[in-house]
């Protein structure tokens, strides 16, 4: 019988989409199939999968921050790890077991009882345990027949049983296994007592309508829940999970920016979404925690989210052509098919070869710059100008460019008299600045994770606690140790309403170079809060 325990999770949270939020195709409803499940299980493989992408490798306690956003979000089960990986991976997944509250966490197993007894080891009560049944596998790599492989699947089930654990079984390759022995395979696991098979696309190799077919037969022999695995080679991981679930698949195998093996799993953002927003299928996971998560993963692993990736990437929720950012302030569902605070993200108006006066407006806006429309017009006049001569702008020199047009301030409100910082091996970095601020000077001191760190963090004890860093850029313009830097600073102020500035500088010391990008962001700040 299939364990209770795996469904708690997804029968006791359901933050829902808001339909009248969600602009998709009408005719996604006309296609509903009379197999598709209600809701469906989340099981989050971005620890174990997600980490075999090639270049990625974990510490355990970034694994744990992983997991901890994983069960703040709401998935029902974490696939922590390969336990008889190495010991690192041993404590990684034993640490993950005691740090995780909610959701439920597994490891990963072979087929045989030493996998299993290491995985016991580290406190699991949940394997998740595979086989290869292919003959392409079978041939060229376990050198097993298919007897062989089947006994060794029902002992490994049978002795993981015996234990208490819930056992969750892959036969791996399952879309290129001969449909005969898949069934025969999924009939001998469920007598061994298996409480959910789960069926890989190893090599994504099936496409849509052939993963409806295959779920569609093994429905037919298959009691316990049956989920799904796809990897994306030919870019359909999540359109074969979403095949799968329509024929009665009850849980996806998902990562978080859809890392994995190769060229990765279904995206974990990208596939519950379409099946809530397509299909109206729930799923446990607060899909507003899936931005800041997707941030995460992609700093922890040092892997960079692509521009135009679905639902997380930069570009997913921008817009720069004049024609879409009029239709987008009018009513974002001209243009998008949800609002991103649906997936904890912002909408962003880039400024480009294609922006006209609308978005102009707005982002000044933002800044609290107020133009006229002739004013506003050459704005966009030289914007375009530069890039047809290849140059992008970017909030800062947008900014810049309008602090030009309506013309240079003579005194600035905020100076800089002195800075100074302290750093070293075993020495807490300390920095000390001087301020005029409105012809006052004011001098303060502070510490920090580093030496920037402790610089913007005097300054803001100077400034005041209502001033906040809400971004801070760093790139290097040049290459080499004596590198050009680039910072840029976006502050603002929180008491009343929210005032935002920003600031950017070039230099050669990256200490120097971020102080003087916030004395520019909080001159600028200070310059409109004496206008106003
Ligand atoms: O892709 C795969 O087949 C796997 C197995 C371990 C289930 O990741
Ligand atoms: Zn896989």
């Amino acid at each position: 019988m299939f364990d209770q325990r795996a469904t708690e999770r997804s029968s006791s949270t359901s933050p829902h989409l808001d339909r009248k939020r969600v602009y998709t195709s009408q005719y996604n409803a006309m296609v509903r199939a009379e197999t598709l499940p209600g809701r469906v299980m989340v099981l989050d493989t971005t620890l174990r999968d997600g980490e075999q992408t090639p270049g990625v490798a974990l510490s355990a306690d970034d694994k744990v921050r992983i997991a901890q956003a994983l069960d703040d979000m709401g998935v029902d089960v974490i696939e922590a790890g390969f336990p008889a990986a190495s010991s690192g991976e041993q404590e990684a997944v034993r640490k993950i077991a005691s740090s995780v509250s909610r959701s439920r966490v597994c490891g990963l197993a072979r087929c045989n009882r030493k996998d299993i007894d290491v995985l016991l080891n580290c406190g699991l009560d949940y394997v998740h345990t595979f086989i290869a049944t292919s003959d392409i596998h079978l041939k060229h790599k376990l050198k097993m027949d298919r007897s062989q492989v089947k006994a060794r699947a029902i002992d490994s089930i049978e002795y993981a049983k015996s234990h208490g654990l819930t056992v969750e079984f892959s036969c791996e390759d399952a879309t290129r296994t001969d449909l005969e022995f898949l069934k025969e395979m999924h009939v001998a696991v469920q007598g061994a007592g298996v409480d959910k098979i789960n069926v890989p696309d190893t090599v994504g190799t099936i496409s849509p309508p052939a993963m409806e077919y295959l779920i569609k037969e093994l429905m037919t022999v298959t009691r316990v829940p049956i989920s799904v695995h796809c990897h994306d080679d030919f870019g359909l991981a999540v359109a074969n999970s979403i095949a799968a679930v329509r024929q009665g698949a009850q849980q996806v195998h998902v990562t978080v920016n859809g890392l994995g093996e190769r060229a990765g799993n279904a995206a974990l953002e990208e596939t519950i979404l379409a099946l809530m927003a397509f299909f109206d299928v729930e799923t446990s996971v607060d899909t507003r925690k899936i931005g800041p998560a997707s941030k995460l993963v992609s700093r922890l692993t040092g892997y960079p989210i692509p521009g135009n990736k679905a639902i997380v990437g930069a570009n997913a929720f921008a817009h720069e052509s004049g024609i879409h950012v009029h239709g987008v302030l009018g009513d974002p569902s001209t243009y998008e098919a949800f609002g991103p605070e649906l997936v904890g993200v912002q909408r962003n108006i880039v400024i480009g070869k294609h922006t006209g006066a609308h978005s102009v407006k707005e982002k000044l806006g933002e800044y609290g710059i107020d133009l006229t429309d002739e004013q506003v017009a050459q704005i966009v006049d030289k914007v375009k100008k530069l890039a047809d001569s290849g140059k992008g702008v970017d909030d800062a020199e947008l900014v810049a460019l309008a602090s030009h047009i309506v013309g240079q301030r003579e005194a600035k409100n905020v100076r800089l008299k002195e800075f100074a910082v302290f750093t070293g091996i075993n020495t807490t970095p300390t920095a000390v600045v001087s301020i005029e601020v409105n012809g006052e000077k004011k001098t303060g001191t502070s510490i920090g994770i580093g030496p920037v760190d402790a610089a913007i963090n005097a300054i803001k004890s100077v400034m005041g606690n209502d001033i906040s860093l809400e971004e801070y850029r760093l790139s290097a313009i040049t290459g080499g140790s004596d590198s050009l830097c680039e910072v840029t600073v976006r502050v603002a102020r929180c008491g009343g309403k929210k005032m935002m500035s920003i600031g950017k500088a070039v230099g050669t010391d990256i200490v120097q170079t971020s102080v003087d990008s916030t004395m520019e962001a909080l001159d600028r700040l200070y310059c409109r809060k004496k206008e106003q």
